[in-house]
């Protein structure tokens, strides 16, 4: 029994913490009704499976003149306090008649099958949920054992007892043998995890628990009727397993069984229910039938953990304590451990103050068992030789607590967004320095060449000219064209030919075309006339240097949202070939003749073959999203489905504490699988037709991942949202503006078709982030001055926590959603509009200049507010995924400020440039962050400065110009031997 015992309870231990820490990324929560069906009969089929095992382990042993109850699955739900050799026939604990037992096994299966159904109520809203309560379990089932035995018993006399005791034996005595002892003992653990996990839990996130909906109490409500489900359940599994002892072995097998049965029952019964929804429910239909591999693999894993849990068992009581510290101690030592920055602030005192409260509880409650195991004749002494060792890992665990806290650090010397403003600086007067060196066109041609390894496309003379003629000042770096159309070297010119042709010859596509021909561009056909500006707009930019292109079509994507997303082992494949392309030595400074002949003609009838897929409303994030990352990231191999908490590890890589120090990383969804629920785009977008193989679409903007070619739109080019203050709206100096944080707009991000999608969407997010809707918003952290100081005499800075409701107060926001609710259905519209109420009329849009700050958020693709803002005087803050072609050329920091799309470094960014001035609630101290106003202004100025230097109407025809030269001998038969070549 012994031998058996100690690797079981082992192998609880190891399982635990394998759950523990492979759930917060699980893909098997997706579908938790699906899920709970196949751990239940998979762990019901283990227990099934053993019982068949049991007469033969039993009888053999048997034979050797022991009790059953040495068999490995020994003691299994038998609260130890009764632990005599036979359990009384008296137990007034347990039910003896077959009728009860019916009932018990009903109750059983009921308890289970309702237990799933809430479960899948919590993980619907799970950002509505509090902390769990579930480190309660053991103390109830102490609670009961005091009720129903202790206080009837005896007081526990140790047969060890010594007759000259000391203060310490007495006490330790006196500890050990009170009825109360196992309750005192649990109560420590419960206290101790229940606070552990709260204080040391990542803060919360924006995503939205809508004060208007009934979830903000019933989803915690949910969560402690589920702590008290599982007392049922596991009171319910202790009783059946109790009943059939003394019955010899057929009992052990029938006690077995019984719960295996069970198990089997509640998972066909949740199977039943999930049929009838699938039968009744058309919208979830293609949801519940949609396995992924990775959804099967998370499962698969999940049940097996689970199943290797099951097996063993030492009493509910003790089991329930072990799995209970065990878990408190592996999530709040990863969260610990993952968290030794002042952002997110922590209590990590009250962390380690309560983890020791655990860690105690559990001792006393080791010991405890250990004596009373020692004392009782039982043949199954569970912890007799435990302590020394446990007593040794319980010393391991606190000091590497002791030395987490310790090295913990809650403030900061200086203001990040001071670093972040300088270092802007630097990286701008780098950018500048290597895209302007060049100054005649033989530097460029050379610059050109060292950096792309090929001579320039022919033609680039008159590029020269035209770029230097509208004094240019980015003449070399072009790179984000490079970028974007060096895969299209592993496809041959005659592929893009055909590619582009099956796009633009049918027009479910969504793409228009462009022909070019003689120096002429035109539409061509079949364009649908709500997109028509975006076309004569592209007309116009093009018309101004048409008459040095080639002979070609072009593939316009007229959706806001991007298109192809090659998986990522592909797309390396193709940059490796694209980049080992050997160019001739002396190219032709001329495209091929004949090119007229090699584009086909439109169809009479246009095509329906199609090589895209239709995403609209839908889940992209798993089939396009994140294709584009290695596999193994997190983004490919994990599933962040706790929307309700901030993903730290998401944040980090290109974060400084709240704030967003790398705009270029924080465009990578690598590294932030999170994002599948943050964003319209990912959520449910409204028009989302996409390819996985390299076709060529012309996009406005893309998100990582996709390898749509960005070209300037036609948007900013034909002024449809332009910078034009005038005497009745002008764009007055910084110190008149108002001081706050202006945006108006509508709900367009994505559509929410009833499935409560907008609840994520970056728009509805930072809406409801940045206004008190009763309180329904988490607080927010703030960079404050402490009034300690450093030794050098800086004074340190900490985050504080602070609700909404103080932070509008004290910080003005004007930021609401215009009108109506747009891009929704069923109950999200009255949802929403609940919700954002009152919407407010829309403004007009050079009404803007009126305001300091500017929130400019994506929309279904790209803002085309932001350039227009950015010209302005007042200073934009973006929070964006979508990237455009000048990607590379603005600097935030330098010429706007960026913001995190979770709107973690929201208010705490505001506080930085508005200044904050206010009584905090908890300290009652004053605290005033100084305004940096100039920093502000200093913004805002190099920002318009800049863009009046590099975004004007020319510098997008000079881009566009290099990008369609390009294209052109991209899609010339010889393109490896024409290219510029200088005359002298
Ligand atoms: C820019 O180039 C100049 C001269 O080539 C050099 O002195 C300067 O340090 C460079 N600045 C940066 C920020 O690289
Ligand atoms: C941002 O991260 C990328 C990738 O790690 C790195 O190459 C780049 O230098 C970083 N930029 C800044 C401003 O730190």
């Amino acid at each position: 029994m012994d031998r058996l015992k100690w690797p079981a309870t082992g192998g609880l231990v190891t399982c635990t913490i394998l759950l523990c820490r492979s759930i917060p990324t699980t893909f098997a929560l997706d579908k938790p009704v699906h899920t709970s069906a196949v751990v239940l009969a998979s762990c019901a089929a283990t227990i099934l499976g053993l019982s068949r095992l049991l007469p033969q382990v039993s009888g053999a042993r048997s034979h050797k003149g022991q009790q059953y109850d040495a068999v490995p699955l020994g003691d299994l739900g038998q609260p130890h306090s009764s632990r005599e050799a036979s359990p009384s026939p008296d137990d007034v604990r347990y039910p003896s008649s077959l009728r009860k037992l019916r009932i018990l096994f009903m109750v059983l299966v009921v308890a289970i099958c309702v237990r799933v159904e809430l479960l899948r109520e919590v993980l619907t809203n799970i950002q509505c949920a509090t902390t769990s309560w579930e480190p309660i379990v053991p103390f109830l089932f102490a609670l009961w054992d005091y009720l129903t035995v202790q206080r009837h018993r005896e007081r526990f006399e140790s047969e060890e007892e010594k007759p000259d005791s000391s203060v310490y034996d007495w006490l330790e005595s006196s500890w050990t043998t009170a009825r109360y002892r196992y309750v005192a003992a649990t109560a420590l653990l419960a206290y101790g995890a229940i606070n552990g996990l709260a204080t040391g839990s990542s803060p919360s996130s924006t995503f939205i628990c809508a004060a208007t909906l009934p979830y903000r109490w019933a989803i915690p409500l949910v969560q402690h009727i589920s702590t008290l489900l599982d007392c049922v359940i596991l009171y319910c599994v202790a009783q059946l397993l109790h009943q059939q002892e003394g019955r010899g072995q057929r009992g052990l097998r029938l006690r077995f069984m019984s719960i295996g049965w069970a198990g089997l029952f509640a998972a066909v019964i949740t199977i039943v229910a999930g049929a009838v929804y699938y039968y009744f429910a058309d919208y979830d239909r293609k949801w519940i039938t949609t396995i992924s591999s990775l959804y099967f693999w998370s499962t698969m894993r999940l049940s097996i953990l689970m199943m290797l849990t099951t097996i063993h068992h030492v009493g509910v009581m003790t089991t329930s304590a072990i799995t209970t510290f065990v878990a408190a101690s592996t999530l709040t030592l990863g969260q610990a451990w993952n968290n030794p920055h002042p952002f997110p602030p922590t209590a990590t005192g009250m962390a380690f103050v309560a983890i020791c409260l655990a860690m105690f509880g559990f001792a006393s409650y080791v010991h405890i068992e250990s004596m009373e195991d020692r004392a009782s004749s039982s043949t199954s002494p569970t912890f007799n030789k435990v302590p020394s060792w446990l007593y040794l890992i319980l010393l391991i665990l606190f000091s590497l607590r002791a030395g987490l806290w310790a090295s913990h650090s809650n403030t900061v010397t200086y203001h990040p967004i001071d670093m972040l403003i300088y270092e802007a600086q630097t990286r701008h007067e780098a950018y500048i320095n290597q895209t302007s060196a060049s100054i005649s066109l033989n530097e460029a041609a050379q610059a050109y060449e060292a950096r792309y390894q090929r001579r320039p496309p022919p033609s680039f003379q008159h590029w020269y000219s035209y770029a230097t003629a509208r004094n240019t000042v980015v003449i070399d770096d072009f790179d984000s064209i490079h970028r974007d159309l060096l895969p299209f070297f592993a496809l041959t010119p005659e592929d893009i030919r055909s590619r582009t042709w099956q796009l633009i010859a049918n027009p479910w596509n969504d793409v228009a075309g462009l022909s070019i021909r003689s120096g002429k561009v035109a539409v061509m056909e079949g364009v649908v006339p709500t997109h028509r500006w975006m076309l004569d707009g592209l007309v116009d930019m093009i018309g101004h240097f048409a008459e040095w292109l080639p002979d070609m079509d072009l593939a316009f994507n007229v959706n806001d949202e991007c298109r192809v997303a090659v998986p990522h082992d592909d797309m390396e494949r193709m940059r490796q070939l694209g980049a080992s392309a050997v160019p001739e030595e002396n190219p032709k400074n001329a495209f091929s003749d004949g090119r007229t002949e090699q584009w086909q003609t439109m169809p009479a009838e246009p095509i329906t073959e199609t090589p895209l897929i239709e995403f609209s409303w839908q889940h992209t994030f798993q089939d396009f999203g994140n294709v584009g990352c290695p596999p193994g990231s997190p983004a490919r191999a994990q599933r962040t489905w706790d929307v309700g908490i901030l993903c730290t590890s998401c944040t980090h890589p290109h974060s400084l504490g709240a704030f967003l120090a790398n705009w270029t990383l924080a465009g990578n969804v690598c590294h932030q699988p999170d994002l599948a629920d943050l964003h319209g785009v990912y959520l449910s977008p409204a028009a989302f037709k996409g390819a996985h193989e390299l076709y060529p679409v012309f996009s406005q903007s893309k998100v990582h991942g996709f390898n749509d070619i960005l070209y300037p739109s036609a948007w900013n080019y034909i002024d449809k949202a332009k910078y034009d203050p005038s005497p009745e709206h002008p764009d007055i100096s910084w110190a008149e503006k108002s001081s706050s944080l202006f945006w108006r707009g509508a709900t367009s991000e994505g559509v929410s078709p009833g499935a409560g999608q907008w609840r994520g969407m970056t728009r509805q997010r930072l809406i409801h982030a940045a206004n008190d809707i009763n309180g329904s918003a988490a607080p927010q952290p703030i960079l404050l001055p402490t009034h300690k100081s450093t030794s050098e005499g800086h004074s340190t800075l900490a985050y504080t926590t602070w609700p909404i409701s103080t932070l509008a107060e004290l910080l003005p926001v004007d930021v609401h959603v215009v009108e109506f609710v747009a891009r929704c259905g069923g109950k999200d519209c009255t949802d929403q509009a609940a919700e954002f109420a009152p919407l407010v009329a829309p403004s007009d849009f050079q009404d803007h200049w009126k305001y300091k700050y500017l929130l400019d958020l994506d929309g279904a693709g790209f803002s085309g507010r932001f350039l227009p803002f950015l010209h302005s005087h007042s200073l934009p803050f973006k929070a964006a995924l979508f990237r455009e072609w000048w990607d590379d050329r603005v600097t935030p920091w330098q010429h706007f400020v960026p913001i995190d799309v979770r709107g973690q470094g929201f208010w705490a960014t505001l506080a930085y440039f508005a200044g904050l001035k206010g009584t905090a609630r908890l300290t009652g101290k004053e605290t005033v962050l100084e305004a940096h106003e100039m920093e502000a202004e200093r913004i805002a100025e190099r920002g318009r400065n800049w863009a009046g230097q590099v975004l004007r109407r020319e510098d997008m025809e000079i881009y566009f110009f290099r990008l369609l030269l390009e294209w052109g001998r991209l899609t010339d038969d010889a393109r490896d031997s024409i290219g510029y070549v200088d005359a002298g």
